[in-house]
């Protein structure tokens, strides 16, 4: 048996499942683009049938990718199946990833058929699709509370249809380890035709397990697997990259398996994820998290500065975490910001170029030292952005002891130059009401959070709002060296991306 582990990344599909983290095309290819830089083998961009939103993405992920697999999930019907062809048909190496639930529970409830009729819509869609593309992979729903007989039997016979990848999800996060890894060896064990598929498996978190159930499915025989950038996904997430792959990486010496991922684009890639989803990291994040790498005890840092490995396993560059150096100020060329982008690996074109020059130009006047987050942060808030509804012009506010807190904020709204004053229980809550009654908006804030992006009393700021309007769930980000500032352009980044989505969204999509 090959000791290489394939890596299927559903960041874009699963990972967008996530309450709030909804992606835009655009940020969908950055997203695409960044995780092929990262050389994962397959990127599942989406469910085509789900929306015309997904659909788009999918084709538009499966257009630019150059070696990276595609893949798109359609359900086991023939009316999903030849919608997901139609988006991926253009990709390099389209992969056609078709499931149904196994489980009694979904079986019954869920999908009201009969164990035969599942498996014969199994059989009929993995066919299907096979017609399209000999890279099929089917997933058994909810595997990890089904049957075992019923299903190796599902597995060998959609193996005999066709399929390439048979993927094992444990669905509801509700699988042990060695209970996980012992149902993968009786599959391997108990079908017979097990050696013409790649068994894969694809762990949700609910109980904080993912990781760990994946790699015990990795030790019974498991060679691809499927995760997402930070973990995110549908409620607790799905198992994360970095965490599988490090873990791969770091205890060889006892899995005995590799994968080929760039490491060192791990932490760019999760910076980006959680830029673009506005899902923060969690400090203490195995592998990207802020103090992943910090040593604050005396006795560590005394052994650190002896050895590293005392108390290192891996080392932060190896997951491409270095150590910011303050390159550009406001003296700074052209050339120099160039070459910053060059090495920070950002692609624009070069008008793009030009207007972030123009605004990293103004933030170098308000910031002694830009940092690499700086830059990264300037760029995803002001160039990567859609055409906007809503622009700030100027906000201006008072606030202190003994004073009420007020807000004067202008925006502009498709043209229009409108100002509105407001009073708050604070400078964040006037700039909000203001920002509220120029857009007319009745947005409901659902939760604020504000960050360090950089270090030292100049840092940027980072502002993230969740706000909820006639059931759409949105997340802005914001970014200045002024908090207020930096809310007022989340809240208002939250109001485009609202506007955006009210008018592309086609249709729920069908639940999983
Ligand atoms: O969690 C799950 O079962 C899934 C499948 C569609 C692969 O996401
Ligand atoms: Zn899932």
């Amino acid at each position: 048996m090959s000791d290489r582990i394939t890596i299927f990344d559903t960041t874009l599909r699963d990972g967008e499942q996530s309450p709030g983290a909804s992606m835009n095309l655009e940020e969908k290819i950055q997203v695409a683009r960044q995780l092929e830089k990262l050389n994962v083998d397959v990127i599942e961009a989406g469910f085509p049938i789900a929306s015309e939103g997904d659909f788009e993405a999918v084709r538009a992920v499966a257009r630019v990718l150059k070696k990276t697999e595609v893949a798109g999930l359609c359900r086991a019907s023939r009316k999903d199946i030849d919608r997901a062809w139609e988006a991926l048909k253009e990709a390099k190496k389209p992969r056609i990833h078709t499931f149904i639930a196994t489980s009694d529970i979904h079986v019954k409830l869920k999908l009201q058929k009969t164990h035969d009729e599942v498996r014969d819509a199994a059989v009929n869609a993995v066919r299907h699709a096979a017609g399209y593309t000999p890279n099929v992979e089917f997933s058994a729903e909810d595997a990890a509370r089904s049957n075992v007989s019923y299903l190796c039997e599902v597995i060998e016979a959609v193996i005999e249809a066709g399929a390439r990848t048979v993927n094992i999800p444990d669905t509801v996060g509700y699988a042990i380890p060695d209970e996980f890894g012992a149902l993968i060896a009786t599959i391997m064990e108990r079908v017979p035709n097990i050696h013409k598929a790649v068994v894969s498996v694809h762990c949700h978190n609910d109980l904080g397990l993912s990781v760990a159930n994946s790699l015990a499915a990795v030790q019974a025989g498991a060679r691809q697997v499927e995760c997402t950038i930070n973990g995110i996904g549908e409620r607790a997430g799905n198992a994360s990259l970095e965490e599988i792959v490090m873990g791969i990486r770091t205890r060889r010496d006892h899995l005995k398996v590799h994968t080929d991922i760039r490491t060192e684009e791990i932490y760019r890639s999760s910076r980006l994820v959680s830029s673009i989803t506005g899902i923060l990291v969690q400090q203490n994040k195995a592998v990207v998290g802020a103090n992943a790498f910090a040593h604050e005890a005396g006795i560590h840092q005394d052994g650190m500065l002896k050895e590293k490995t005392t108390y290192e396993i891996m080392t932060p560059e190896s997951v491409g975490i270095k150590e910011s150096t303050l390159v550009l100020g406001k003296h700074s060329g052209r050339h120099a910001f160039k070459k910053r982008l060059e090495e920070l690996r950002i692609e624009l074109g070069d008008e793009e170029v030009e207007r972030a020059f123009v605004a990293f130009k103004r933030l170098a006047d308000k910031k002694k030292t830009v940092y690499d987050e700086d830059i990264e942060a300037l760029i995803a808030e002001e160039i990567l952005r859609l055409p906007d509804r809503y622009r700030l012009i100027s906000v201006t506010f008072t606030s202190g002891t003994g004073v009420v807190p007020s807000a004067t904020v202008e925006m502009e709204v498709d043209g229009k130059t409108i100002t509105r004053a407001e009073f708050g229980d604070g400078p964040v809550d006037a700039v909000f009401k203001a920002i509220k009654k120029i857009s007319k908006s009745k947005a409901k804030l659902l939760r604020f959070t504000v960050s360090a992006i950089t270090g030292g009393a100049d840092a940027m700021g980072g502002v993230t709002v969740r706000i909820k309007d006639n059931g759409h769930t949105i997340i802005g980000q914001g970014t200045s060296p002024d908090i207020v500032v930096a809310s007022a352009r989340a809240f208002i980044n939250a109001l485009n991306k609202l506007h955006y989505r009210k008018g592309t969204a086609v249709g729920e999509k069908p639940s999983l």
